[in-house]
């Protein structure tokens, strides 16, 4: 197979992530007799730096003109003090939005080899954990009206709009009960309901989408302060869980670190074509870049989700997630990762211990 992948390095760890993903999906080229080719372009950061915007329109028609994309991370402190349409996060947000993604996959799932990782007691993770977090990625408070002022009585403030529509969260509860119909057939949906209008209206939609369209799935509701606690006391209950945009981004943070190691979640966006953006959930790490001690293996598991879920190479996605868990069952761990007695290796040697494994 030929395939044309768009690289989107941005800032912090992003490079090192990224060139070391390419370096295992070279190997699974090599072995599965598939030609990837790679095409880099700026995002984030770096754009900022070079062109003074983070989402040059070469990087989007570069993107819409790859069959996939994967990207590294964003951001760091050099621009943490730039306005809000200048910030590196915007690029981010941008290529989401002009690529259609709406649809953000981010499967936190507890190695067997990494239970010591995790924080939490291991009678708690023992039976295994595998959250799949379905998250609406283009609407919502991240793409909801922003104002910024004072009012007459001279008090500055700032509002963000949450905002949805019946359609923007059908199509996201579609994917949640297409994934759920081949696990448990059972979505816990998360909201707040409680509180917000919006989320009243997510509640209903997706009992009412799912009645209709997939009757055999059971959809339950799980307020999100809940839905927090609910992920440290018992993270064993939950299988496919869908919610709004920023829910989603907060909660797959808590539970990827329940499973061990943001530095091992990877996440796939989608939106009505196989062309997809797939990236690791967690940010550009300043603070350790370059150093060459990052955890490569939520980009190289991006790049796996890549294979599965845009070209339909299944064989290759469980070549390279047999090769990561080969790689933890054997005791290589980066420092996230590391615990007593574990072989302690850098980002690039990982890597090249993964792709000898493919
Ligand atoms: C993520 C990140 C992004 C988000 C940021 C960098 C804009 O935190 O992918 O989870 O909030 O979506
Ligand atoms: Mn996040």
């Amino acid at each position: 197979m030929n395939c044309k992948i768009a690289v989107l390095d941005g800032d912090g760890i992003g490079p090192e992530i990224c060139a070391e993903a390419i370096k295992v999906l070279n190997a699974v080229a090599k072995k599965y007799g598939h030609n990837f080719e790679f095409a880099h372009y700026d995002i984030g950061g770096c754009a900022i730096d070079k062109y003074d915007c983070p989402l040059p329109q070469h990087t989007i028609d570069g993107c819409l003109s790859s069959d996939s994309v994967l990207l590294g991370a964003v951001g760091g402190y050099k621009w943490d003090n730039l306005s809000g349409d200048k910030r590196p996060e915007k690029g981010l947000l941008g290529i989401r939005k002009a690529m259609g993604l709406y649809s953000n996959i981010r499967p936190a799932k507890l190695w067997e080899s990494l239970a010591d990782a995790s924080p939490l007691k291991s009678e708690l993770v023992k039976n295994g954990v595998e959250i799949i977090i379905v998250r609406e990625l283009t609407g919502g408070i991240y793409f909801g009206k922003r104002e910024r002022g004072t009012d007459k009585n001279g008090v500055e403030f700032a509002s963000d709009e949450e905002r949805y529509t019946v359609p923007e969260i059908e199509r996201i509860m579609k994917i949640a009960c297409e994934l759920a119909s081949k696990r448990n057939k059972r979505v816990v949906s998360v909201d707040k309901a409680n509180v917000l209008e919006s989320s009243r209206l997510w509640r209903r939609t997706v009992h009412e989408y799912a009645m209709k369209n997939y009757p055999d799935i059971t959809v339950e509701d799980v307020l999100v302060d809940n839905m927090a606690m609910q992920i440290v006391k018992n993270p064993a209950q939950f299988d496919v869980v869908v919610t709004s945009n920023i829910f989603g981004d907060i909660l797959s943070d808590e539970a990827a670190q329940v499973t061990g190691s943001i530095g091992m979640l990877a996440s796939s966006s989608l939106g009505d074509t196989k062309r997809g953006l797939y990236e690791p959930i967690h940010g550009s790490a300043p603070d350790i870049a370059g150093k060459d001690i990052c955890n490569p293996i939520a980009t190289i598991l991006a790049a796996a989700m890549m294979l599965r879920d845009s070209f339909a190479l299944t064989k290759e996605y469980s070549a390279i997630e047999n090769a990561v868990k080969k790689a933890l069952d054997d005791g290589y761990r980066t420092a996230d990762i590391y615990t007593d007695g574990m072989k302690k290796v850098g980002c690039k040697k990982m890597a090249e211990i993964i792709s000898e494994n493919i």
